[in-house]
């Protein structure tokens, strides 16, 4: 697809569309022109039946390398009101299908809080993780302080948010940021595999697992319990659910199609 600069986005194919952030002359720093193309092209995506899952990657060498400190720097305080990032940035978290990370290098500051706010993130073993804000005398400003204690707990989020020091992919799958660890060859290739078998199943089934999941974030659990009870029962009433079990009784692949 065409219309823009800091990103390139493939055509669906299998259910899954493919999106590269692309400023390799800048390791991927998300400029607001960067951040408003990614919002643009979920919100296509988000309308686009041929897409089920979306897989955002980087380069070989860096998925992104945080918020566009030379950006930041030209920003005033009338400026940094006027922001745009921060629109871009709810308009990204807005997107409600399954959303894959594939991290080969680094991923930093903004660049480690857009892998988190992606649903799974598979790196690769020489992909190094951190939230090297505090460096700038800054702190992370797109959910960082918040999902990353969600992800790893107190004593990992404190270290890396107050010392700036990076961890490397390895570390990040023992403390449950990454679900997978691969070679650096093969990370694009199984966040790809994943998101096709993802994007094999049905898809309200799989909206609505997302929505639920994420609610957990959100809920105490009595009620995320309560939540999901009446999702299941929602999912009831789908023909997705009836294919899904008839395909099983007859031994054979299930259709979905997403009614
Ligand atoms: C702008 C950046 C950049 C960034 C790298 N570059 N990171 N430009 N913003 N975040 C540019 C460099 O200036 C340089 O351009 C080119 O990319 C290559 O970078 P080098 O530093 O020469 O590469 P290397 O020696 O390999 O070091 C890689 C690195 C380092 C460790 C990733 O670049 C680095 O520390 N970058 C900054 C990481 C960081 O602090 N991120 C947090 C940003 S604040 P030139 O033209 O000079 O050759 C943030 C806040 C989020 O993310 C808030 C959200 C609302």
């Amino acid at each position: 697809m065409t219309g823009y600069s800091d990103i390139v986005v493939d055509s669906p194919k299998s259910g899954v569309q493919h999106i590269r952030l692309n400023r390799p002359e800048a390791h991927n720093a998300l400029r607001t022109a960067l951040l408003g193309e990614l919002a643009n092209a979920l919100s296509v995506a988000e309308q686009d039946d041929q897409v089920r899952v979306v897989v955002i990657t980087g380069s070989e060498k860096v998925f992104a390398a945080g918020a566009d400190i030379k950006e930041m720097a030209d920003l005033n305080p009338v400026g940094i009101w006027k922001d745009k990032r921060p629109q871009h940035w709810n308009s990204i978290k807005a997107f409600s299908k399954p959303v894959i990370a594939a991290v080969n290098g680094y991923c930093l500051g903004g660049g480690m809080e857009l892998a988190m706010s992606a649903d799974i993130i598979i790196a690769s073993e020489d992909a190094q993780f951190g939230q090297p804000e505090i460096n700038l005398g800054i702190i992370p400003g797109a959910g960082g302080t918040q999902r990353l204690i969600r992800s790893v707990g107190k004593a990992l989020a404190m270290k890396l948010i107050l010392s700036g020091e990076f961890i490397k992919a390895r570390e990040a799958l023992y403390a449950g940021l990454v679900a997978e660890v691969t070679q650096p060859e093969l990370t694009l290739k199984r966040a790809t595999t994943l998101a096709k078998t993802i994007a094999s199943k049905s898809p309200i089934a799989v909206r609505v697992a997302k929505e639920a999941i994420l609610a957990a974030y959100e809920t105490p659990l009595s009620q995320g319990l309560e939540l999901e009870r009446k999702a299941f029962l929602f999912l009831a009433a789908t023909e997705d659910r009836q294919e899904g079990i008839q395909a099983f009784m007859e031994k054979r692949p299930p259709q979905f199609k997403g009614l």
